[in-house]
């Protein structure tokens, strides 16, 4: 994956929304066969790695936990710096996708070593971490993982949405 295409889809992310316009997502990145590469690798869970390590670039995101609101001096805690985050993590997804790409999220790797081994300051939150590649042939996946490439559904809008009151929660 060039760098070029790679900073096209980050700069989707980079114009997410932010409470604030703080933009506290942080992209922490490596392509295959570079220095950072296995580095990265290594700190996903054994079976992300399995696959992801055909992907062609890594994505560590990073949200800053403290956000300076309008007209004020000092810093205070941010409400919304993982929600923010998210934003970043979709518009990169869908600038992905448009790019003819495919980014996947993952929470299965070592989100302590990563803050340790990729430098993240006290102050922010390890938040996911992002497969992109080419979407691949299943038949080159191992079979416990060729089995899971389904279309995967979704809980029914019904069950979601509430009018006025969050209600009952047991559905
Ligand atoms: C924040 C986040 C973390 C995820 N973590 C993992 C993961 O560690 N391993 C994995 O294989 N898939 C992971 N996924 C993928 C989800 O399992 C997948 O999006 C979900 O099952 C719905 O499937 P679909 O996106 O194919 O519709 C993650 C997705 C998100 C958004």
């Amino acid at each position: 994956m060039s760098e070029y295409d790679l900073m096209t889809i980050l700069e989707a992310a980079r114009w997410a929304p932010s409470a604030f316009n703080s933009q506290p997502w942080r992209f922490i990145y490596a392509r295959r066969d570079t220095a950072h590469w296995p580095k990265l690798l290594g700190l996903l869970t054994q079976s992300n790695q399995l696959w992801a390590k055909n992907a062609s670039a890594l994505i560590i995101l990073v949200s800053k936990a403290t956000v300076l609101p309008r007209g004020a001096e000092k810093e205070v805690p941010s409400w919304s710096h993982s929600l923010d985050a998210g934003a970043a993590w979709c518009s990169l997804a869908l600038q992905a996708h448009l790019s003819g790409w495919a980014a996947h999220g993952m929470v299965g790797f070592d989100r302590e070593r990563a803050a340790v081994e990729l430098g993240v300051p006290d102050g922010y939150r390890v938040e996911a971490a992002i497969a992109i590649g080419r979407r691949g042939d299943k038949s080159l996946l191992p079979e416990s993982l060729r089995a899971r490439e389904q279309p995967n559904d979704r809980v029914p809008l019904a069950q979601l949405v509430r009018e006025g009151h969050f209600g009952s929660t047991q559905s």
